[in-house]
């Protein structure tokens, strides 16, 4: 269905794609991994046409239909959310608008015998057909079903978008995507800003979606339940396995151990032969012998073992002034957006070295609490830190407050102070920040990338409660107290 040819990607002297090649069928289900920064969204792009790769190329039907969602993406201000949902059907929009327009006229009647107002008629009648063939009269249930699915309520449809949260209105942008029914359905991380409800919702109908996938995602379950499929982009090649995630995990590691075992048999044969080859050298009655084994070895197909990206955070976090036993306790803690309670006479105590996870469904209060908790939202009711409690906060939109023109060094040296100073590179290095990466400009950053840089940057000063918005479990050996909210 569609084929990606020799492709190669350059940066700043660098491939991130050296001359990769694969195939997408009809109804594949392909999971795309890969490390922060290897290319995934890249390669998304470059399918969807809004990226040319600087070698090689793309081949594909030309009445191919493809729909993309972004990892990162602006949105229209101006419309409700259920009318913005329903431009996924521009054309039927359209084509209502034109039967309005001509039912007015009929409506008028007005030489109704003559041949102009027989022709409306027919256009009409022929339009009208036309609606319905092309779904416009379920396109309103097909949106509601699918708001619904992912998490809207049926008050929120009249509402405008623009006060929506980056979260929600990314749900918009993929409810018009999958109402569209594309031949191809490219999906950078859906499932970032979803609730656990919605998770399964989409899941259920990626399965039984009629088209093919490419997905993105950091989220083992869900590519296990959706893909069939797995391609790993490593160190610029592709590589492919006809399998889920899983099963690719295992699959990758038998490789790397036939691969391994074959190099070292070959690497013992090379050996043998060229020691053959030294001992007989000049032995006239090896003479024949020496001359096959020479040519033997000059014809051996050298085994080569795969580069492997090792790389891992290595970071001890800075020692952080030791907190009271109680690090926070609240009393009658409420929080009231009018008219909505979102918190009611919470009562609870964080003591040092606690791991507290804040779990609900999206708009249940995680945020609001985390915020209240970091002193940057009012509340009603008590809240005590204990003695010393030093609080660090990674907001959910933590990497949108970095500024795109500045290099991720000047990032971090504009916050660094005292000794930190000297030691902003070696940090960086620590957060996979290694060689040129530290000059570049941070709108040219991966998502994780951006991620990584502002819990870099927050890690500059010592804190011992640190309130994360979290899917993995980063921080598992960290001493101090911590609040997740998932
Ligand atoms: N204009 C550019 N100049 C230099 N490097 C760039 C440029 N554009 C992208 N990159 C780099 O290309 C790499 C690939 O980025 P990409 O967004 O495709 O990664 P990704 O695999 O989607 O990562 P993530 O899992 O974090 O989303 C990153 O290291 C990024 O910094
Ligand atoms: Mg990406």
């Amino acid at each position: 269905m569609l084929a990606l040819s020799e492709i190669s990607v350059w940066f700043t002297g660098k491939a991130l794609f050296d001359e990769a090649s694969f195939l997408i069928n009809k109804n594949d289900r392909i999971g795309l991994v890969g490390k922060n920064g290897a290319g995934k969204s890249t390669l998304l792009k470059i399918i969807a046409g809004l990226q040319e790769p600087e070698g090689g190329g793309i081949f594909k039907p030309n009445d191919i239909t493809i729909g993309y969602l972004p990892q990162e993406m602006e949105h229209q201000d101006g419309r409700t959310v259920f009318d913005e949902a329903l431009q996924a059907f521009k054309p039927l929009l359209e084509l209502d608008a034109k039967i309005h327009v001509m039912g007015d006229e009929v409506a008028k009647g007005e030489n109704v015998h003559s041949d102009a107002y027989m022709k409306l008629l027919d256009d009409l009648h022929e339009a009208n057909d036309r609606f319905s063939m092309m779904g416009g009269y379920t396109m309103e249930s097909d949106t509601e079903k699918i708001l619904l699915g992912l998490g809207f309520n049926r008050e929120d449809f009249p509402r405008i978008t623009d006060t929506f949260s980056g979260g929600w209105r990314m749900r918009i942008e993929l409810a018009k995507i999958l109402l569209q029914k594309p031949d191809l359905l490219l999906l950078d991380e859906p499932t970032n800003h979803l609730d656990i409800e919605s998770i399964q919702w989409l899941e259920g109908f990626l399965k039984d979606y009629p088209g093919a996938i490419v997905l993105v995602s950091h989220d083992r379950v869900f590519l296990d339940v959706i893909t069939t499929r797995t391609i790993e982009i490593n160190l610029g090649k592709f590589h492919d396995y006809n399998a889920p995630y899983s099963r690719y995990v295992e699959m990758r590691v038998e490789r790397r151990t036939l691969q391994m075992a074959s190099f070292e048999n070959q690497q013992k044969m090379i050996e043998d032969t060229e020691k053959f080859i030294e001992r007989f050298r000049y032995k006239a009655s090896k003479a024949v012998q020496v001359q096959s084994r020479i040519k033997q070895l000059n014809k051996v197909d050298r085994i080569e073992i795969e580069e492997e990206d090792l790389s891992s955070i290595k970071f001890r976090f800075p020692d952080a002034p030791r907190s009271g036993k109680v690090v926070v306790a609240t009393s009658h803690l409420t929080k009231i957006y009018p008219p909505k309670t979102i918190l009611e006479d919470l009562e609870f105590e964080i003591e040092r070295g606690d791991k507290v996870a804040f779990v609900g469904k999206n708009g249940e209060g995680k945020s609001t609490l985390s915020r209240i908790i970091a002193g940057i939202e009012t509340y009603n009711g008590t809240l005590e830190f204990g003695h010393n409690t030093k609080i660090g906060f990674y907001a959910q939109n933590q990497a949108e407050t970095l500024t795109g023109d500045k290099t991720v060094f000047q990032t971090i040296d504009d916050e660094a102070a005292g000794e930190m100073r000297t030691k902003v590179r070696s940090l960086l290095g620590a957060f996979l920040f290694g060689g040129d990466a530290i000059d570049k400009k941070v709108k040219v950053l991966s998502g994780g990338e951006k991620s990584r840089l502002s819990l870099a940057k927050l890690l500059l000063t010592p804190v011992n409660l640190l309130i994360l918005k979290q899917k993995k479990r980063l921080l598992r050996r960290n001493q101090n107290s911590l609040i997740l909210h998932i």
